[in-house]
């Protein structure tokens, strides 16, 4: 099958399997990582089609949207055997989605491709989408926008990271502001740090609003 043509049907895939998410790792998500990883991999020089497939297949066995496919990947590999994918590809997509989550194990990804998607990802955690997203995943797990008596905490582990009550507007501090400084290409760090000086500007006002000035 064409190259673009398995693009498409993985666009419809995941369409199909992501109709019912609300805590913000809905299908616009990974369709707004999959056209920013292929801005990025375009300005970078990768492989558009792994970067694509494994920007649209990234999330499909994401620990808390399918605890039982996560470990195996089970749903990005059988819709890449279906769609008979050479061995090596599914290996390369595979290790890709590995590497890019944040919040389990972060690490740097051994192949261009996989940089270029992992910091589209987390290109979508920032700026406007990001702080949209940001409330959004607060909301939907019970924490209040912002508590100045709760202060954000600076160093985390993976089982706080997940576990740990704490703020919406701390979420800026544990994670938002890092991003910029973890991009691992020029492009994506360039586009984080406009979305960071947003990010900035938002805060300020939402202060001098909490406290009555504006
Ligand atoms: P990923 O699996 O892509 O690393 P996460 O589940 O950590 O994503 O986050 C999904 C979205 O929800 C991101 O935009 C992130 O900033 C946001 N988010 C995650 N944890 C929190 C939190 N504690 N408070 C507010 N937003 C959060
Ligand atoms: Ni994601």
């Amino acid at each position: 099958m064409l190259e673009i043509r398995i693009i498409a049907e993985a666009e419809k895939y995941v369409q199909e399997l992501f109709a019912h998410d609300y805590s913000g790792h809905d299908v616009w998500h990974t369709m707004r990582v999959t056209r920013n990883a292929a801005q990025i991999a375009a300005a970078e020089k990768a492989d558009l089609f792994i970067v694509q497939l494994a920007a649209l297949l990234h999330d499909v066995d994401d620990i808390k949207l399918s605890p039982e496919t996560h470990k195996n990947l089970d749903r990005a590999v059988t819709f890449m055997q279906k769609h008979r994918l050479p061995e090596d590809t599914i290996r390369q997509v595979c290790t890709i989605i590995r590497e890019i989550s944040f919040g389990g194990n972060p690490r740097t990804p051994a192949t261009l491709e996989g940089q270029c998607v992992q910091d589209a990802d987390r290109l979508d955690a920032t700026g406007a989408i990001g702080i949209g997203r940001a409330f959004a995943y607060g909301g939907s797990h019970n924490r209040v926008m912002h508590d100045p008596d709760i202060l954000p905490r600076e160093e985390i582990t993976p089982e706080e990271y997940r576990n740990h009550q704490s703020t919406t507007i701390n979420h800026f501090y544990e994670k938002l502001f890092k991003l910029k400084n973890l991009m691992n290409t020029e492009t994506a760090r360039r586009l984080a740090e406009g979305r960071e000086i947003f990010m900035r500007t938002f805060l300020e006002k939402f202060m001098k609003e909490w406290e009555g000035e504006g």
